[in-house]
């Protein structure tokens, strides 16, 4: 009793500190922020990439023969007018045969009509899927903001069409559900003359104001900042920014931040560390073993907007995306998984299908996956890994991603307390000097829990 006093009074004196603490506009300083909890915990978000880009919702696909990075629907502007994108020709030609060559990527705001947006229904997909956490576009590198910025003047959801402020709406009934919520932001925007002609200015009239403003509207939980490769973070007066966010902001305690901050940052400085499709930036890091929290971001399909030229088989499985989200997991990473929803406001279906079967998976297995860590003795993950770790408290939970009839071995454990989440029948096991070796039960239809991934856990394991 006398301990766990004593233990409370240290936690509270620590968190007074914590509270009092200001951040200085250097990088050290702001590096030494923790990550809020919240964030580890969560493990599974909803990245959200909606914007006028979402009308014409087309990006060259595998079969076009290009990268990656050159599938990505939301770069339709820049694909048709930058001629050294290896996509350009793909979008002029769609463009050109579809709208026509005089057609201007202005005018397709008259068709961002979202007549059929339905926060709640959104919110309920979400929570459904079993995500924590949704990160929205509030601006992508095209400039048109999703909600009334008074420096994206007529260039915005509200003075122009669907005429509504879709990033405040959204957030409401995201927060309805408790999840929690937050914004993208790009720094830069392509065709902004105030850009092109004078970055500081750009920076001070325009960027900053925008960023503070939509931390004061909204009290977002994330602040995903992007398009921030053009100039070092000193250009973008980052420092100066976090420094204020994280002492003087509405958002201060609970804001999450990432690395992209300037041509430098990456995988160096701010809260979260970043990959994309698997693109890692930590210079630390070997194979995503992260030295930060971090998180994975990706589309379901090959895109962040929407493509409507994409094929089933441009779209991951089921099966594919748990996995993924086991493999992020159990190095000690997030999930951001993206959706690109339609120009009308709709979530495609295939989309949300895929989001369903992830919170089927999560609701037998979501103990295995959010507020855990990464087991530090866990074998080396790789490529082929079938077995995966995680660890909560005394537990350890064994995530196979391939049922095996065979007996699973596992190192550095001393107790054979075993269940499979969501099978009530006994696991058989022996062990034999810090060795368990499990012997999967028989499984039929009726009785196996799941599909994809199968979780054992191992309770008072540690
Ligand atoms: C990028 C892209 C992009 C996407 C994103 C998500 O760097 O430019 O379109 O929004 O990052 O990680």
């Amino acid at each position: 009793m006398k301990k766990t006093l004593a233990l409370i009074f240290i936690l509270l004196i620590f968190s007074q500190l914590q509270a009092q603490k200001r951040y200085e506009a250097t990088w050290e300083s702001i590096d030494s922020r923790p990550v809020p909890t919240w964030f580890e915990d969560a493990k599974f978000g909803i990245f959200i990439h909606w914007g006028l880009f979402s009308v014409p919702g087309w990006g060259p696909t595998a079969k076009d023969g290009v990268g990656i990075y050159d599938r990505y629907a939301e770069w339709y502007w820049k694909g048709l007018t930058d001629e050294k994108r290896a996509s350009h020709a793909a979008f002029q030609k769609f463009h050109n045969a579809t709208y026509g060559k005089d057609f201007k990527y202005q005018d397709f705001s008259k068709d961002f009509k979202c007549e059929l947006f339905d926060p709640s229904d959104w919110a309920n997909v979400f929570e459904n899927a079993g995500a924590k956490y949704v990160v929205l576009t509030s601006k992508h590198h095209e400039g048109f903001t999703l909600w009334p910025s008074k420096e994206s003047w007529n260039w915005n959801a509200v003075d122009l069409n669907p005429h509504r402020d879709l990033a405040g709406d959204l957030i409401t009934a995201v927060r309805g559900k408790g999840l929690r919520m937050g914004y993208y932001y790009s720094l830069y925007e392509w065709f902004n003359p105030v850009y092109k002609a004078n970055v500081n200015s750009y920076v001070d009239n325009h960027m900053i104001p925008q960023m503070k403003d939509l931390v004061t509207r909204y009290k977002p939980d994330v602040l995903w900042t992007d398009g921030e490769w053009d100039y070092p973070s000193e250009t973008w007066k980052s420092t100066e920014f976090l420094s204020w966010l994280y002492n003087e902001s509405v958002s201060k305690n609970d804001i999450v931040v990432n690395d992209r901050w300037g041509k430098e940052t990456r995988g160096k400085h701010g809260g979260i560390y970043t990959t994309e499709y698997d693109l890692v930036h930590d210079a630390n890091s070997t194979g995503m073993e992260m030295s930060r929290p971090w998180e994975e971001c990706r589309g379901i399909g090959s895109s962040f907007g929407v493509s409507r030229h994409e094929m089933l088989d441009d779209y991951s499985t089921s099966e594919q995306l748990v996995h993924i989200l086991v493999d992020k997991v159990a190095r000690g990473g997030n999930l951001l998984l993206n959706i690109g929803p339609n120009a009308d406001g709709t979530i495609p279906v295939i989309m949300q299908q895929r989001l369903r079967d992830m919170g089927t998976w999560l609701k037998v297995n979501g103990d295995a996956i959010y507020g855990t860590r990464k087991w530090a003795k866990s074998p080396k993950v790789g490529k082929d890994t079938k077995l995966f770790f995680t660890t909560k408290g005394k537990d350890l939970y064994v995530i196979t991603t391939k049922w095996e009839d065979f007996p699973i071995v596992v190192e550095g454990v001393n107790t054979q307390n075993i269940k499979l989440l969501g099978f009530n029948g006994m696991v058989k096991s022996t062990l034999k000097g810090g060795k368990l070796t499990i012997t999967p039960p028989t499984l039929s239809p009726a009785t196996n829990p799941c599909s994809y991934a199968w979780v054992y856990k191992i309770e008072g394991a540690l």
